[in-house]
């Protein structure tokens, strides 16, 4: 997407913003108590897997506070000079959103507990014996968290988040809902059964039901000089190789490699990963939670399997 249509699509308020009921009240109450307290909101952890709105939550919950947000993540904070300096630079009540938060460093990490806690941070000036340790008050703020990884998160830091948050993959309607609002504002016409169709297709992503939207839309028009209808729109995700169950080239080369190479299972993530060229994290990540959930693959003590309804959907026998 180009960065325009990025922002025009990006829910800016609550209204823009569809599911997660149970997240959203949450965040909703919060934001209410926090402010009638003429406070910050709490710490907020938010973890799931990529594409269901974490970035988007955070800075919707900057605009509900009326607050400015401040984006880094675990990776760019290197020195705890670093965020040092990000700290003392937010306003009261601003937000620090900090993105792959389980990939914080430890002397980084170590930092951030009074800056949590105390809103505070230890800097220690000069080195050797005539170091000096001086503690630096820093306005009221609040850290948002967001993580693909909440295994990878060390208590002590997942303590001190007073609000912690599982997105869930969306339903199919809902996915609906956010593909006719992306489709409206940037103005083309948009049937529901394409919306629809789009929507059974995303794996339950909001990321990618904006994605197959975005090439629906280029290939009808290229392809067809037309306004998207359903049949254009089975067309080119068929063109795209997205089956009826949302899987794409890599996931059927998942499934298809451990059920062809390692007799459907168990194998380990690593041997995953190896399968079909990509890194565990990426694996783990991506392409193994919407795989579980929807059934294609379970987890066992001894690594992970390919389900039934795996060998159905590539029409393989079960030997
Ligand atoms: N509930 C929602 N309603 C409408 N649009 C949404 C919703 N959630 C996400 N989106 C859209 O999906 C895209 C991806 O969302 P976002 O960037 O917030 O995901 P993320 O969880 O931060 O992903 P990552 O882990 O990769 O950073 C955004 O462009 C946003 O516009
Ligand atoms: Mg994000």
């Amino acid at each position: 997407m180009n960065p325009a249509e990025h922002s025009t699509i990006r829910p800016q308020t609550w209204a823009d913003f569809a599911g997660q009921p149970q997240v959203v009240k949450s965040i909703k109450i919060a934001i209410q108590a926090a402010k009638s307290r003429n406070e910050p909101m709490e710490h907020t952890l938010l973890y799931g897997p990529p594409g269901l709105g974490k970035t988007t939550l955070a800075h919707i919950i900057a605009t509900e506070m009326g607050k400015g947000i401040k984006i880094t993540s675990g990776p760019a904070l290197t020195r705890a000079g670093d965020l040092a300096s990000i700290l003392t630079a937010l306003e009261p009540g601003d937000i620090l959103f900090i993105d792959e938060i389980h990939r914080l460093n430890k002397t980084v990490e170590e930092a951030l507990y009074p800056a949590m806690e105390d809103f505070a941070i230890d800097l220690i000036l000069g080195k050797g014996p005539a170091a000096k340790n001086l503690r630096l008050d820093l306005n009221p703020f609040t850290l948002i968290g967001a993580t693909t990884q909440a295994g990878r998160i060390s208590s002590p830091l997942r303590d001190r988040f007073g609000i912690i948050h599982r997105l869930r993959f969306y339903l199919p309607e809902e996915l609906q809902g956010i593909i006719q609002n992306a489709a409206q504002k940037l103005k083309f016409s948009l049937d529901q059964e394409s919306s629809l169709e789009i929507a059974k297709r995303s794996r339950g992503t909001a990321r990618i039901a904006l994605k197959l939207l975005r090439r629906v839309r280029d290939f009808t028009l290229v392809e067809h000089n037309s306004t998207v209808s359903p049949q254009a729109t089975r067309q080119s995700l068929e063109f795209y190789q997205v089956d009826e169950e949302g899987l794409d080239e890599t996931d059927r080369k998942l499934l298809r490699s451990i059920i062809e190479q390692h007799n459907g299972g168990p194998v380990g993530l690593e041997t995953i990963a190896a399968l079909i060229s990509e890194s565990v994290d990426t694996v783990s990540d991506l392409y193994e939670p919407f795989l579980l959930q929807s059934g294609f693959l379970a987890k066992t003590a001894r690594g992970r399997i390919a389900t039934l309804k795996a060998y159905n959907h590539l029409k393989v026998m079960k030997s």
